[in-house]
């Protein structure tokens, strides 16, 4: 049995299943709210290791840490601003990216391009050692 000859079985035509996908799924997402409070990331521990390298970045607790490519270490609330997608640090740009619609953020979540209408909710980043310090 085939897509076509299954998808007919079940009383669903292209139509109906176009239908059906969005009845739980073609709403905006909702926007998590940006946390505050302070958190350290130690940059020994393997799960932070792209943090060493210029352009890496890791999530922690809603919020994306990235090192620029010039060495400083900055950080803004992991989600974007219009629909809640997660967003990546473009370090060749030195901006951040949304990948649903294309809206960017600069190293210190103002918005470049749209449709996001909020900036994203910038963290302090220290570094003592091995540690960073983020704080927001
Ligand atoms: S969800 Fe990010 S631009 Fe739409």
């Amino acid at each position: 049995m085939d897509r076509k000859e299954f998808l007919s079985q079940l009383g669903l035509d292209t139509a109906g299943l176009v239908l059906f996908g969005c009845m739980g799924g073609c709403k905006k997402d909702t926007v998590p709210a940006a946390p505050s409070g302070t958190w350290t990331l130690d940059l020994t521990n393997s799960a932070n290791a792209s943090l060493l390298t210029p352009g890496g970045y890791v999530y922690t607790n809603g919020i994306i840490v990235a090192q620029t490519k010039a060495g400083n270490y900055i950080a803004v609330s992991q989600y974007c601003t219009h629909e809640g997608v997660t967003i990546t640090f473009e370090a060749a740009a030195n901006d951040f990216y949304c990948p649903r619609h294309g809206s960017v953020f600069s190293t210190t979540g103002t918005i470049t391009t749209g449709p996001a209408s909020s900036p994203l909710k910038q963290y302090t980043v220290t570094k003592t050692g091995n540690t960073l310090v983020i704080t927001g």
